[in-house]
């Protein structure tokens, strides 16, 4: 086993997250206690949100994936939720041609059936301008939980078992994997909530099976690159063992990217 290899692992393949999932959380508590309107924390959160992207990009993550609006969040005032609304419209006008021109490939993952034409046409045109930038992948989980997506999976293979394409002795964890919303992307590493709590709220339960957790009382609006920076550190100093122990994932480490030796 040359050093030099194990670095590069350590360094490239081991260490650095792939897929950094966001729980963004707090926007109203911050606007509340500015004796404000939580709209305004809401309009906040979408600087938090450039400054996120900025991140990733700069550090090089593969994919980003930020909640945005579960699938329980309907149950808010009506009031909230058409502000909400509003500004998902208003991001979406404002922000595409910029996430397009940083060659990010923009993705909405959940149940967009449910919102109005308006927003389903914009989401249809984002989504087919930025298909082909191979920059960072960015979700945005709007209308989505872990448990509708797993059933929506598990629907459509359902539909190919129906026809006689798939042979239910092949159902496998890879094949479940694609047919969620997050495709062929990989599992995710690191799940970052902001707002104090430790729940995970119905946030991709699949793909998070082995991800590492970091959260911070730091409310949304108030999230930059400094916390970003904390929370990629403290992913960094993890010893992730899968249930094996370190000597052993590396070991399968080096036999995966043998390429490397
Ligand atoms: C997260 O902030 C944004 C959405 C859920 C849309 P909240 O609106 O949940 O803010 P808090 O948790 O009430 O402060
Ligand atoms: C989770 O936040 C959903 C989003 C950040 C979009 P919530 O504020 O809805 O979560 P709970 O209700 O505190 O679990
Ligand atoms: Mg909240």
């Amino acid at each position: 086993m040359c050093s030099n290899n194990y670095d590069l692992i350590n360094k490239r393949s081991y260490l650095v997250p792939s897929h950094v999932a966001i729980i963004m959380d707090g926007n109203g508590r911050w606007a509340t206690k500015q004796g404000k309107l939580r709209i305004f924390g809401h309009r906040a959160g979408v600087k938090s949100v450039r400054k996120a992207v900025k991140f990733a990009i700069k550090h090089k993550l593969s994919v980003l994936t930020l909640y945005a609006f579960s699938s329980e969040n309907w149950r808010r005032p009506v009031q909230e939720v058409i502000d909400l609304m509003e500004l998902f419209i208003w991001a979406l006008d404002n922000e595409v041609k910029s996430l397009h021109k940083y060659n990010v490939n923009l993705r909405v993952i959940g149940d967009i059936e449910q919102f109005n034409n308006c927003i389903q046409k914009r989401i249809h045109y984002a989504q087919k301008l930025t298909q082909h930038n191979k920059g960072l992948v960015l979700n945005i989980a709007a209308n989505y939980s872990g448990r509708w997506d797993i059933v929506q999976g598990t629907k459509k293979i359902a539909k190919q078992v129906q026809k006689g394409l798939l042979n239910p002795d092949h159902i496998t964890e890879e094949i479940l994997s694609i047919y969620l919303c997050t495709q062929e992307l990989p599992p995710v590493d690191l799940v970052i909530r902001t707002g104090g709590e430790h729940r995970v709220s119905n946030f991709l339960l699949w793909q998070i099976a082995y991800a590492e957790f970091w959260f911070t009382d730091i409310l949304w609006p108030d999230f930059n690159e400094l916390i970003f920076q904390d929370a990629l550190h403290s992913f960094m100093k993890r010893e992730r063992r899968y249930g094996g122990n370190s000597q052993e994932i590396i070991s399968k480490l080096f036999v995966k990217r043998g390429d490397f030796c």
